[in-house]
């Protein structure tokens, strides 16, 4: 019994914070549920089109961070009601990971993506279309998502793309990749840390070396995440109880990476600090490739390192909308061989590789 995409006329209002406070609305895929929207099965690019290299969002030019901020401005500037819109693809992530709809035909149940083997290739897809997304708004097919680096000491800040007026153009006020929303004193110079834990504000921090995020690193990826199920989360299938258990990048540095960058002077240091709202912040999806690079790195190292043969995983199944704000459904099956989605990552160094003892 995989699970099945959601029943889109059915989305529910939810709730963050204590009742007093308004419900929030993140029914982004309701939007143009119109009677007869018609839901497409989905089909793989042609073997032809060309192949997507995701860069390391620390190495790139000023060519691409043009490019890249102009994207994502004009997916910023299209009208709400557009599913393609930079707010509702933020509100697609909310919708899947804060309970707005129910799994299919079990109304006391709800579908969330997290915490199980659903996190790894739930945010592949979520990606997969938003890349497509900002490819077509510039008219670049070949246009990829790049990847915070975070596993490699050059990468272990937050690039420079997503700093506040980093760009050229004085006249405009502030690059379409910066987000207010994050900790001021995580700014660069200051390294991320793999392990961050909100520290109360008497305890002193304790700043993390480049040695101990390897050492991290290692151990998440190797020694905690040894077996398909510590790595990629525990099996969650249709009528069952959500978020059984997640796998180990998933708690670290997943979870902590986005601690770590949001804002402490926020109740649960939004954006990037809560599901509901991290995906407003344009580093997500940097955050994201870099989670999904390591699952194909995780899979080359080792004989063990799989990923699940169960159907049940495989054929579980979504809903995102396409370039042509078309409705898609698409199954985890879809997206593990990347070569038939066309995109590749940048190869780097993974330094954290001989961080064991
Ligand atoms: Cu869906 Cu990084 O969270």
């Amino acid at each position: 019994r995989p699970i099945q995409p959601p029943d889109l006329s059915h989305c529910l209002l939810i709730s963050i914070y204590p009742p007093s406070s308004p419900p929030l609305n993140c029914c982004a895929l309701s939007l143009v549920s119109s009677d007869h929207q018609k839901i497409l099965n989905f089909t793989f690019p042609l073997p032809s089109s060309p192949l997507r290299i995701r860069p390391a969002a620390h190495l790139v030019d000023s060519r691409y961070i043009s490019q890249y901020s102009k994207a994502v401005q004009l997916m910023k500037d299209l009208p709400k009601s557009d599913p393609r819109s930079f707010f509702q693809q933020a509100n697609i992530h909310c919708a899947y990971c804060n309970g707005a709809y129910d799994q299919f035909g079990f109304s006391n149940l709800q579908l969330l993506i997290h915490r199980s083997w659903l996190f790894f290739p739930w945010h592949r897809l979520y990606l997969y279309f938003h890349e497509r997304i900002l490819a077509k708004l510039i008219g670049d097919d070949s246009f990829a998502l790049p990847f915070w680096n975070w596993d490699s000491p050059d990468g272990m800040r937050i690039p420079s793309m997503y700093l506040n007026n980093f760009f050229f153009n004085k006249s405009s006020s502030s690059s379409s990749l910066y987000h207010p929303n994050r900790d001021p004193s995580h700014q660069p110079p200051v390294m991320v840390d793999l392990n961050f834990l909100e520290v109360g504000s008497d305890q002193a921090v304790v700043y993390p070396g480049v040695d101990d995020n390897l050492r991290i690193m290692y151990r998440q990826m190797m020694e905690n995440g040894a077996t398909t199920e510590l790595f990629l989360g525990s099996a969650f299938r249709a009528g069952e109880q959500p978020e059984p258990g997640p796998g180990s990048v998933e708690v670290i540095p997943h979870n902590t990476v986005h601690y770590w960058t949001g804002d402490p002077r926020k109740h649960y240091r939004e954006d990037m600090g809560a599901f509901y709202s991290a995906a407003r912040d344009p580093i997500f999806y940097a955050h994201h490739a870099n989670i999904d690079r390591l699952w194909l790195v995780w899979k080359s190292l080792g004989r063990k390192h799989m990923d699940f043969s169960d159907s049940d995983w495989l054929d579980s199944a979504f809903l995102f909308y396409d370039e042509e704000a078309r409705l898609v459904r698409v199954k985890v099956r879809d997206c593990l061989d990347i070569d038939r989605l066309r995109y590749r990552y940048q190869a780097v160094e993974n330094p954290w590789i001989n961080s064991g003892r």
